[in-house]
Parts: C-alpha cells; structure tokens; sequence
C-alpha cells in the first residue's frame, strides 16, 4: 500500500480546517508546502499555520520548506508540530539542517529539484528518514509532472535495496491517475498530491485510487 500526502496548498485557505476535516481519515500524512519568495518565486505560509492545524489533526505533518537557510527555523517549525521536516540539498549546509532536525527528534526528509542528481546525495541517504523527489519545479501546484524524476525514484529504489537503507521515497508535483502508476512502478512509497485531490468531486475515492 502507498502513502498519500494531500498538499494543502491545493486546499481551499478560506476553509483549510473543513478541507483537511474530509480527508483526515484517508491520508497517512499532510503535506504543508513553506515557501519564501526566494528560494522560489511564489510565498505561502508558515510557522503559526503549522501550529493551529496541529491542535486538530494528529496526522504526520509532512513540512516541506522551500525556503533559504532553513537551518534557521528548524526549531520552530519542529515546536509548532512538525513530524518530518523536509528541506531542500540545493540550499547548503546538508549536514548541519540535518542535525538540526534530529536535535529536535523529527524525521529528516531531503529534498532535491528537478535538475539536481540524486548521486549528489548519496553521502546523506543513511541519515534521512525520507528523500523527497521533485516532479516539478518547487514554487506552484498543478504543474505538469517531469519525467525525468522516474529514473531518479528508480535509482533511490534500487540503492535503498542494495545498502539496506531505511528512507522513504516520496515524490511531488504533477501526480494524478497516470503518473501515480508510473512513479508506483519506479518505486516510490509516498505520493504527494495537491491539485489532483482537491480539485476533485470525490476527494476520497480519488486518495483510494491513488493509494491501490
Ligand atoms: C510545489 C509543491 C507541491 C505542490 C504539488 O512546489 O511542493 O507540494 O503543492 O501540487 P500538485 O500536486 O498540484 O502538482
Ligand atoms: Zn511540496
């Protein structure tokens, strides 16, 4: 069975509490998208929004940041209620960010972009609960899916194998009926989704289907 990460940048923000509500019970996690206006051209939101969604959902709150320096808000965005903490490899100090999410006793994901090579992180793999493939450039929901991170979840797959590694991969951006198959076949174990699950009529039979 797949996880499904919904991706309440997709949710309605005028009524993100009754959004979540209807899907709580058939997601394993959340996946809340932090970004800056610098490390990728768009701002969402942040620290306080972490913080009261946490006081009613006990799913795992799955924290993406793209955002510069995160090593600088870790402990903020691990005490309002983060469970996996996600930054991006592109940002610098690797090894730092991920003791810093550890010092708090979150789960570390790493994230790399669609033009980053996963050979880049392999120094990191045996640290990382989660790595966290982008399908499409960090900044917007509803983007079309890139092919070129099936080879990516392929390689992570197989290494995880090989060096009895215990990461999860997840991947993000441009999932839907069809890629969710493709990236199923390569090997992934989360799926992010936004746009797909919240623009459908029956939000849950979509989370069903994409977790078959
Ligand atoms: C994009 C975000 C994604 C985004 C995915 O930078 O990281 O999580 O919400 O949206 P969809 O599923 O619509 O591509
Ligand atoms: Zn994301």
């Amino acid at each position: 069975m797949f996880k499904i990460s919904p991706s309440i940048l997709s949710a309605d923000f005028s009524n993100l509490k009754g959004s979540i509500d209807e899907i709580k019970d058939y997601c394993e996690y959340i996946h809340i998208d932090v970004m800056d206006g610098v490390f990728v051209n768009n701002i969402t939101i942040g620290i306080p929004v972490v913080k009261a969604l946490k006081k009613h959902f006990s799913n795992i709150f799955d924290v993406h940041l793209m955002i510069v320096n995160p090593i600088k808000y870790i402990k903020e965005f691990a005490e309002a209620g983060s469970d996996i903490i996600t930054f991006h490899y592109e940002t610098g100090n690797v090894l730092q960010t991920i003791n810093e999410i550890k010092k708090y006793n979150k789960k570390v994901g790493l994230s790399i972009k669609p033009g980053t090579d996963p050979k880049e992180i392999i120094e990191y793999l045996a640290l990382v609960d989660l790595v966290l493939v982008m399908s499409v450039e960090p900044g917007f929901g509803g983007q079309k899916f890139m092919d070129n991170s099936l080879n990516k979840i392929k390689y992570l797959s197989e290494l995880k194998k090989a060096c009895n590694y215990s990461y999860e991969i997840e991947v993000d951006g441009g999932i839907n009926a069809e890629t969710s198959k493709l990236v199923k076949q390569a090997g992934v174990d989360v799926m992010v989704a936004g746009s797909f699950i919240f623009s459908a009529e029956n939000k849950i039979e979509t989370i069903i289907r994409l977790k078959e």
